[in-house]
């Protein structure tokens, strides 16, 4: 049985109830966290709680529990759900923070905050083998979400409805356009490589800051591979020799099919596989308790 932590308490899922009155169900008003873990040993924890920090300042509340609480609160699920992780012990972490409840419903903020808090967790599957044959499909689509991206707002609707799109027309993700330029997708930050070169937008408030985005520049500047932070045009995206998503759930994926023509030559090109290997070692190294 799954257990979640909700307002100081940890209880199976079943349990966790959280009020009608809640300004997350009313307003969508709070934000979230994904992390993932491996081996048991939190990924990134450090940029993680920074991105929740600085989401929470966006939206004006106040972070309900220090850093040294937050790892605990974390390290106790992951440990309480070991026994449904398997053997590799890997799980996905999802925790909310919204500005809680209010007797009243009101656009306002409340004037006293009862913050609700809540994380849970589930076991990561081994990454799919056909992804590193096949590639996924993604589509292109107008970026119809607001203008404050950068803050992972748990008011999620255009990304449901964009990602819903994609789905139906058999496609894996949906990579956004706003002005000319492919900004990120719904659920994922992108790649290209042009010429052997790595390119990624440069981090702004029309795009979530992405952990994984971070981590493969560092990796690719740590291994000596060309990489660049600069704007893709619609045309680029189109003309890249290699597209790819990135996210803590989904780690590299290789995009070979974009609104139903090849990219390249339709297979995972070598760039990807270099880094996801430089990836996956620094995955390892976390598992052993050698990186963050
Ligand atoms: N999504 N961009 C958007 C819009 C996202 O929702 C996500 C992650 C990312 C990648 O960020 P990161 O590398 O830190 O996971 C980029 C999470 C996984 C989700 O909503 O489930």
């Amino acid at each position: 049985m799954s257990i979640v932590y909700l307002n100081g308490s940890f209880m199976p899922i079943e349990e966790a109830c959280v009020s009608v009155t809640d300004r997350g169900f009313l307003f969508g008003d709070g934000v979230y966290e994904v992390i993932p873990a491996y081996g048991g040993r939190l990924f990134r924890l450090p940029h993680h709680l920074q991105r929740l920090q600085d989401s929470l300042d966006g939206i004006h509340l106040s972070n309900p529990l220090t850093e040294p609480e937050w790892e605990q609160l974390l390290e106790s699920l992951l440990e309480r759900n070991r026994d449904r992780a398997g053997s590799h012990n890997d799980q996905s972490v999802y925790l909310q923070v919204t500005r809680g409840t209010a007797a009243k419903r009101d656009h306002n903020f409340p004037t006293e905050i009862h913050h609700t808090v809540y994380a849970g967790s589930n076991p990561i599957a081994d990454p799919d083998p056909a992804l590193a044959r096949d590639g996924v499909a993604a589509v292109t689509l107008d970026d119809i979400r607001w203008a404050w991206c950068n803050i992972k707002a748990i008011t999620l609707l255009p990304n449901v409805l964009l990602r819903q799109q994609a789905g139906e027309r058999g496609a894996a993700e949906a990579i956004l356009i706003r002005d000319g330029h492919a900004i990120e997708a719904s659920s994922s930050n992108i790649f290209i490589v042009h010429d052997g070169v790595i390119i990624t937008p440069p981090k702004s408030h029309i795009m979530l800051p992405g952990i994984t985005r971070d981590l493969v520049l560092e990796l690719a500047k740590q291994h000596g591979v060309a990489h660049r932070e600069d704007n893709i045009s619609e045309d680029e995206l189109r003309d890249a020799d290699e597209v790819w998503i990135t996210s803590s759930t989904r780690e590299i994926v290789p995009v070979t099919r974009l609104d139903d023509r090849k990219v390249g030559d339709g297979a995972p090109g070598p760039v990807w596989e270099t880094m996801l290997a430089h990836y996956r070692q620094y995955k390892e190294a976390v598992r052993r308790g050698d990186a963050g």
